[in-house]
């Protein structure tokens, strides 16, 4: 049965600024390349959950600008619903610097623009209310996720919240209505005050902090290290497929919009859903660019 996914987050234009290697402090550098990209990790994670299949609507703003359109545009090309989109005429629709090293590594600045001025008012209640699975991550304001996600809850949608980036504390109102929580290592790091190392009992620790806060799966990705998962009681790492990495934006994203896509509305095949996502990942960052690098439902397949 194909899944119905709400994707509450932010729309950005991506400038791409391909680097040597990132600049010191007082250092003048030659950019290699300069693009523009569509982004934003809400964006992201829409377009992932659909090229695998998913119906995806979005909830989210632009602004009344070039930008704007070409996000709306983006979304539509994919298959997602933009009804819940509005157009916020004061501000600019947001926009991500992106410092994107040789090695694929990537350092990214945002301008929130339209996405920090999204209010409650504009969630579509009913959009939620007939979903499966409601997804936002931490680039629009907190009091319109925990709105939204206390919408999905008292309607039976499954919910899942990427703190990225870790701007926000997880508090205990949040908790209580996330499902599942997919920090990366260096969120997982602000948000449970441990130093996220490669090593288990570590992973565990923090895993276990962050379960702390009152929500019972959390899954950290780790890049090349593939995700460590942590369901209730039980733990796992899921090991990275193999790839050599040329972009590493919208990795993460992809990740998570496959995973949306794959799990179970009673969790019990988050194993598989978790492989599908490193897989969908691993395509992604062998491509430039955050949505023009996410794969579809075929690519994923024949991996
Ligand atoms: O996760 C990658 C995304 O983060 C980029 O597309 C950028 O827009 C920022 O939101």
């Amino acid at each position: 049965m194909t899944k119905n996914i709400v994707v509450l987050g932010s729309l950005n234009a991506d400038n791409i600024m391909k680097m040597p290697r990132m600049p010191l402090v007082g250092e003048t550098m030659a950019l290699t390349d300069v693009t523009t990209a569509p982004g934003g990790k809400g964006a992201n994670q829409a377009v992932a959950a659909a090229r695998q299949g998913a119906n995806v609507s979005f909830i989210g703003a632009v602004g009344n600008d070039s930008n704007g359109q070409f996000m709306r545009a983006t979304l539509l090309t994919n298959g997602v619903n933009v009804d819940a989109v509005t157009t916020n005429g004061d501000v600019p629709t947001g926009s991500a610097y992106i410092m994107l090293q040789e090695s694929g590594a990537n350092t990214i600045l945002i301008h929130g623009g339209a996405n920090q001025a999204l209010t409650i008012a504009d969630i579509d209640e009913s959009v939620i209310a007939n979903a499966d699975t409601l997804i936002a991550q931490f680039e629009v304001p907190l009091d319109v996720i925990i709105a939204a996600f206390k919408i999905a809850k008292a309607n039976h949608v499954q919910t899942i919240l990427n703190p990225a980036p870790a701007v926000y504390q997880l508090t205990s109102e949040l908790m209580q209505v996330t499902d599942i929580i997919l920090p990366n290592e260096t969120e997982a790091q602000l948000l449970s005050g441990i130093t996220v190392k490669n090593d288990e009992a570590v992973l565990n620790r923090v895993s276990n902090a962050i379960l702390s806060k009152g929500v019972s799966r959390c899954i950290i990705t780790l890049g090349a290290a593939g995700s460590f998962v942590a369901d209730g009681d039980k733990r796992w790492w899921a090991k990275p497929n193999k790839v050599k990495a040329l972009d590493t934006t919208g990795a993460g994203d992809t990740f998570i919009g496959t995973l949306a896509r794959v799990i179970e509305s009673d969790f019990s095949n988050l194993d598989e859903a978790v492989k599908q996502a490193s897989i969908a990942s691993a395509i992604a960052v062998t491509r430039a660019g955050a949505i023009p690098s996410i794969p579809t439902y075929d690519e994923v397949a024949t991996f």
